[in-house]
C-alpha cells in the first residue's frame, strides 16, 4: 500500500487514488465496529497526541477511539487547562509537545494555517483536525466515505452544500474532495455567506435553495455560526432559517432517495428542520461512525506506511 505523505494538511495534498486507498482501508476497519472485541494490536507502542485548541466532540472523540481501537496510546491537550491560557504561544506549546516524542500530532486550532505552520517546525507527523476557515480534511474524507458506503460510485452524482459557505472549513475541504472524485458540486448560501473568489471554485453557485435542490443526490447542510448575525451578515436568524433551512419541500425537488448530511454540531430548526435530521435518509450519525473508520485508516497509513516526503 503506497502512502507518500508525512502530513495531512488539506485535501489538496491527496490524489484521487489516495482518497480511494483511505476508503478501502476504512471499509475494512468499519467492520470492526460489529465485533465483540473492537481492538487490534496494529499500532501498539505508537503514541497519538490530540491537541485541540478549539472545542470538538466528534473529531476529538473519534480520533481517540480510532487510535485506541488500533492499540495506540493517546494523550490530549485542550486550550482550557493548558499553559496556552498562561500566554504560552503556539510554537512553544508545539515544541514542548514534540519533546515528549509523539508519533503523530492531531491539531485543531482557530488559526487558518496552524497545521501547516507546525508541519514546518516539528518532525512528527501532523494531521489537521480543522484550522480556522481553511480546511477540515478528515471531515471531508469521512463525508466522502459515508457516501461511498451507500453509492456504487461517484460519477454522475450531484452534491449540494447548503449554508454558510464563506466561513466553513468543511465546505472548502468537501469541494476539494468531491471535485477530485468527479462529483458535480453545487453551493447555496445568501450572498453575504458566499466567499470572495467563489467564481473560481469548481462549483455551481446558487442563492436560492429551491433551484439548488432540484435533482441533487445528496445535501450537506452546514452549521450557521450564530455570531454571523452580530457581524451584520444576516438580517435575522429566523429569516435565515425560513429561507435557507432545509425542509421537506426542498427534498421533494431532489432525486428520490436523496441523502441528507450535516458535519455537526447541528442547530436544529436553523440550518435543518429538526425532523429531517432524524429521518431515514439522514446520514448524520453514519457520518460519525464513518469518522472512526476513516481516522483508523489515516492513523494506520501515517504510522505504518508513511515515509518522509
Ligand atoms: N464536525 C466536527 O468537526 O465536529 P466537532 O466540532 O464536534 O469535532
Amino acid at each position: 500500500m503506497h502512502w507518500a505523505h508525512s502530513h495531512l494538511l488539506t485535501i489538496s495534498d491527496l490524489t484521487a487514488d489516495d482518497i480511494h486507498t483511505v476508503f478501502e482501508l476504512a471499509d475494512r476497519f468499519a467492520e470492526m465496529a460489529d465485533r465483540p472485541v473492537k481492538k487490534a494490536p496494529t499500532l501498539k507502542g505508537k503514541s497519538v497526541l490530540l491537541f485541540f485548541a478549539e472545542p470538538s466532540t466528534r473529531t476529538k472523540t473519534s480520533f481517540d477511539m480510532a487510535a485506541k481501537r488500533l492499540s495506540a496510546d493517546t494523550f490530549s491537550l485542550a486550550q482550557t487547562g493548558s499553559s496556552l491560557q498562561k500566554g504560552e504561544n503556539l510554537k512553544d506549546t508545539a515544541l514542548t509537545l514534540q519533546a515528549m516524542y509523539p508519533d503523530v500530532l492531531v491539531i485543531r486550532h482557530s488559526l487558518s494555517g496552524a497545521a501547516h505552520y507546525l508541519s514546518q517546525i516539528l518532525t512528527c507527523k501532523i494531521i489537521n483536525a480543522g484550522d480556522g476557515w481553511h480546511a477540515h480534511p478528515t471531515q471531508a474524507l469521512l463525508d466522502g466515505f459515508t457516501l461511498h458506503q451507500i453509492w456504487s460510485g461517484f460519477a454522475g452524482k450531484t452534491l449540494l452544500l447548503l449554508g454558510d459557505i464563506a466561513h466553513s472549513r468543511v465546505a472548502r475541504s468537501d469541494v476539494e474532495l468531491f471535485h477530485k472524485l468527479g462529483v458535480h458540486i453545487r453551493v447555496c448560501a445568501p450572498r453575504t455567506l458566499l466567499p470572495r473568489g467563489i467564481d473560481n471554485w469548481p462549483v455551481q453557485v446558487f442563492t436560492d435553495p429551491v433551484p439548488a435542490c432540484a435533482g441533487v443526490d445528496a445535501i450537506q447542510c452546514l452549521r450557521l455560526q450564530l455570531e454571523r448575525q452580530a457581524a451584520g451578515l444576516l438580517p435575522s436568524v429566523r429569516e435565515y432559517a425560513q429561507f435557507y433551512g432545509l425542509r421537506s419541500s426542498h427534498l421533494d425537488l431532489a432525486q428520490p432517495g436523496v441523502k441528507v448530511l450535516h458535519p455537526g454540531p447541528v442547530n436544529r430548526g436553523i440550518e435543518i428542520q429538526s425532523s429531517l435530521a432524524d429521518a431515514a435518509n439522514s446520514l448524520i450519525l453514519s457520518q460519525v461512525s464513518a469518522g472512526v473508520a476513516v481516522r483508523m485508516a489515516l492513523l494506520y497509513l501515517f504510522l505504518t506506511q508513511s515515509q518522509k516526503e
